[in-house]
């Protein structure tokens, strides 16, 4: 077979965008308008208000807990199984975070574990789509008004994926996105939180760009009027914020990205599916994520459970090890249980805030569903721009599968 490559990740119109941007005089968000294009072009393809487009999906985080008002000593719940950033992001909002355990099959937040987890001092609850896999939103929001606490969807890995007919992304208080160099779309770094409540928009872009008093939920720019800005008599800030602006440069690139949207999830979609036909028809210990009935996934990365040493005798490492020496491309662990890493067995967050953090302490058996499969977990590439070379892999799987049966 001739050799099969990934096409470029710049098909579309990220050149042009991007030369448009040099060529002009504005590189900032504080002066340019392609941050306010993708803004209001995310959101409106989302069906959301507003659109705030930051410069990571982990400031998207801190100012949307900000924005919701979660400050110190207040509780954050997130899930068990995601990366460290929901952790660190409630940490920058002086708050404590809470761990939620999953669902062993769809390894997203378990709802059935969440209620008894809620305090008088918990402020905001992170579901995290992994993988791409929407959550099971109904209770999580049914719990979440009852107890008067904000959602804010972490959508990071999912893009375009639905529950039970509606949008995931639409149905928290804010949905946050990443744009960070792995994503369905992506600018290198960056990210957009999603919300149809001005209030929460405001604050998160006041949060993300230095608490300048005139930024507004629909309007980045704060150089509006020169007569007044100039003055030395304006008053300028009215919050505490951080510099979480994207610059014009990654939004050009964004919007770029996000006009071919339907086509990149498109193919991580199908890319998926070739692996996960092979993983279900030759073998019984390559488990993929569950996407329940009624639910699309977005398949950010196709989610594994191997049970392969208990089914064959043949270790996780094993495994990859042969799949890669046979044409296949690596493919990744899940990251530890948040609350298992150094940072938060060591409690290095304690010397932040005392007073805050004195008896918090973290350690094994908080949330044994997530602690039983994380070591079993793996992330499959989905990202192929060639479906070609997408089933090209797939077929490496079916003959390294082969082989393991004649041994
Ligand atoms: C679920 C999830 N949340 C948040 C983030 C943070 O996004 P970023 O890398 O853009 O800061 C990521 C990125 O890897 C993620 O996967």
């Amino acid at each position: 077979m001739s050799e099969l490559k990934n096409p470029s990740k710049y098909l579309g119109n990220e050149l042009v965008y991007l030369e448009k941007v040099l060529n002009s005089e504005f590189w900032s968000a504080t002066t340019g308008n392609w941050n306010q294009t993708l803004e209001k072009a995310f959101a409106e393809r989302m069906g959301t208000k507003f659109g705030v487009a930051l410069n990571s999906g982990t400031s998207t985080l801190h100012a949307a807990l900000e924005a919701a008002g979660v400050g110190p000593g207040d509780e954050v719940i997130s899930p068990a199984i995601t990366v460290i950033m929901n952790t660190t992001a409630t940490i920058h909002a002086n708050a404590v975070p809470v761990y939620c355990d999953v669902d062993p099959d769809t390894f997203n937040m378990d709802p059935n574990k969440l209620e008894k987890l809620i305090t008088p001092k918990t402020k905001a609850i992170i579901p995290v789509a992994i993988y791409g896999l929407p959550c099971d939103l109904d209770p999580i929001l049914e719990i979440a008004k009852k107890h008067n606490i904000v959602v804010i969807e972490d959508n990071a890995q999912c893009f375009l994926g639905t529950y039970k007919g509606r949008l995931a992304g639409t149905l928290g208080h804010m949905a946050s996105f990443s744009f960070e160099n792995t994503k369905h779309i992506s600018c290198g770094e960056g990210g957009i939180i999603i919300t149809d409540n001005e209030k929460y928009a405001e604050m998160v872009r006041k949060i993300g760009g230095h608490g300048f008093k005139n930024l507004r939920a629909e309007e980045g720019r704060v150089r509006l009027n020169a007569d007044v800005f100039q003055s030395p008599h304006y008053k300028r800030h009215d919050v505490i914020g951080w510099n979480y602006r994207l610059s014009e440069f990654l939004a050009a690139v964004a919007y770029a990205q996000l006009e071919r949207i339907d086509d990149l999830v498109e193919l991580r979609v199908k890319s998926a599916q070739y692996f996960i036909d092979i993983m279900t028809s030759e073998c019984d210990y390559l488990i993929p994520q569950r996407t329940p009935e009624g639910y699309s996934n977005s398949y950010y990365t196709l989610g594994v459970k191997y049970i392969g040493e208990e089914k064959i005798g043949v270790k996780w490492e094993e495994f990859r090890k042969a799949y890669v020496e046979a044409g296949g491309d690596g493919f990744y662990g899940a990251w530890s249980v948040p609350y298992l890493e150094p940072v938060m067995t060591e409690r290095k967050f304690v010397k932040r805030l005392p007073d805050v953090y004195k008896d918090v302490y973290y350690q094994q058996g908080l949330c044994p569903v997530a602690e039983q499969i994380q070591p079993l977990l793996q992330q499959w590439k989905s990202n192929y721009r060639s479906l070609d070379l997408a089933k090209h892999k797939a077929e490496i799987l079916r003959t390294v599968i082969k082989r393991f049966k004649n041994r």
